[in-house]
């Protein structure tokens, strides 16, 4: 039976006024310090002492006052991945923990050409889980907001809901967008900055894009009676609790400035034109564009929306920026992932000296489209613009190629550069952070050029 669909409470003239996200810093460090800020699953005298212990309440110019992080801890599951649904083929994945990467060379198939467009297909995308794929009744779901964010407060226990039908009811919309981890390529800060970071050593394979459709979280907050006042939104994963080292964190949850919830972000139940499969989130999960994966919460079961900061350990603890760079109480929550480019080749692919290559590969950026992408065959110091073989978009990759010749057989550094129309360029370094989020440097990609027949995968 359909939930009760509760039509839209509020008058859009009544919808709060979108903060960017400076103005929301702002507004949450004005509001901690004034006390109505709270953090989930930790009391207020707890945290107050905790702070105040960190020297945070004695510190009016930190940005956001934060928990003392704690170590994530990489995930320990042993391979193959148990708690991943799906098959995981060797020649698409390689199994990291708890998680599934997906390998770049799979994009090509055995004679070079291309094995996945624009959209990576469902069985290859690549799965992020903290603990495990939970299997949910799509009949029995139902989506429940609560909070003093909504008209009329609804406690968690007498919430607004919505069935799937419900949500299917409302106008829905398709867009094309990446699905990236925090943590993608931080196995490149020991490689290539001789740098120990904890967590999954994931390479370049922690991202993927696809055609999502659903309906703008923005109409279900109006649908549920969002408030002038409403500040934060809390979307909370139906997957089991995340406990490290004897600590447990509770379901995964990770709240959304209103502005970014109002803006773009979908409550999607498809991906390319299919119901969403377990592995990613059915039956209905978050998905927000340019933004660290962690914001798409997948089984999303309860959204809070509050008229106050809201706070878990996803932007306490976790996925903010620690280290010699940043401020003392680390930097405010990540939001947008930074620029990077990968070839469609395997790390250290041999290919035949004295014939033309074509390498392909993509690049993108949370921020904007891609501007122009340079590649360098020589260790980095010569560079030449590669061919564009998208439109570049927002939100999506960059699909290019070049050409290549090499005539001398032996070991070559192959790297890729992108550029983004906010004209940021990838590093040649990236900064060090304690947890290895945001790798955007140039990854070196080594290959070895050789006399005999190299795959003919890469002919031109
Ligand atoms: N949502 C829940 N409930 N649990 C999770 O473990 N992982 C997040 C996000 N949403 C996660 C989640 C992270 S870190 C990423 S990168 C994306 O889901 C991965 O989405 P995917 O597995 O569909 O690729």
């Amino acid at each position: 039976m359909a939930a009760e669909v509760h039509t839209p409470a509020a008058p859009i003239d009544e919808a709060p006024v979108p903060l960017d996200e400076a103005g929301y810093d702002r507004l949450r460090r004005r509001q901690w310090l004034a006390s109505e800020a709270r953090a989930d699953g930790v009391d207020r005298r707890t945290l107050l002492r905790m702070l105040s212990a960190a020297g945070v309440l004695a510190t009016p110019t930190l940005a956001v006052p934060v928990l003392a992080p704690a170590r994530a801890a990489a995930e320990e599951v042993p391979k193959p991945v148990p708690g991943i649904v799906k098959p995981l083929p060797a020649e698409w994945f390689v199994p990291r923990g708890t998680n599934a990467e997906m390998r770049w060379d799979a994009l090509r198939d055995a004679d070079g050409e291309a094995a996945v467009g624009r959209h990576v297909p469902v069985e290859r995308f690549f799965v992020r889980n903290h603990t495990s794929t939970p299997v949910i009744d799509p009949d029995t779901w139902r989506l429940k907001l609560f909070g003093s964010g909504l008209r009329g407060a609804p406690v968690a226990e007498r919430p607004v809901e919505f069935d799937l039908d419900a949500l299917r009811r409302l106008p829905s919309t398709r867009i094309s967008a990446l699905i990236e981890c925090a943590g993608n390529a931080r196995s490149y800060y020991r490689s290539q900055q001789q740098q120990s970071v904890p967590g999954t050593p994931w390479t370049l394979g922690g991202v993927g894009s696809a055609s999502w459709r659903g309906v703008r979280l923005a109409d279900v907050l109006r649908a549920a009676g969002l408030t002038r006042g409403a500040v934060d939104v809390l979307p909370t994963g139906l997957d089991p609790h995340y406990v490290v080292g004897g600590t447990d964190y509770g379901p995964v949850r990770r709240p959304l400035p209103v502005a970014k919830a109002l803006d773009d972000v979908l409550l999607a139940y498809e991906m390319n034109d299919e119901p969403l499969t377990p592995d990613h989130g059915a039956p209905v999960r978050l998905v927000v564009p340019g933004w660290v994966g962690i914001a798409s919460i997948k089984w999303v079961g309860t959204i809070e929306v509050a008229d106050h900061p809201l706070y878990s350990p996803w932007n306490t603890d976790f996925y903010r920026l620690w280290g010699p760079d940043y401020p003392d109480g680390g930097s405010v929550p990540l939001t947008t992932q930074v620029v990077k480019s990968a070839f469609e080749l395997a790390s250290g692919a041999v290919l035949e000296a004295g014939r033309g290559h074509r390498l392909h590969g993509r690049s993108w950026s949370g921020a904007a489209a891609v501007r122009g992408v340079e590649v360098s065959t020589d260790g980095g110091r010569s560079w030449r613009r590669a061919d564009l073989r998208d439109e570049p978009r927002a939100h999506g990759w960059t699909r290019w190629s070049i050409d290549w010749r090499p005539e001398r057989s032996g070991p070559y550094e192959l790297r890729a550069r992108a550029t983004d129309r906010q004209g940021t360029t990838q590093p040649t370094r990236a900064v060090f952070n304690r947890e290895g989020y945001l790798f955007g440097a140039v990854v070196v990609h080594p290959v070895t050029v050789a006399q005999d027949s190299g795959p003919r995968a890469l002919g031109a």
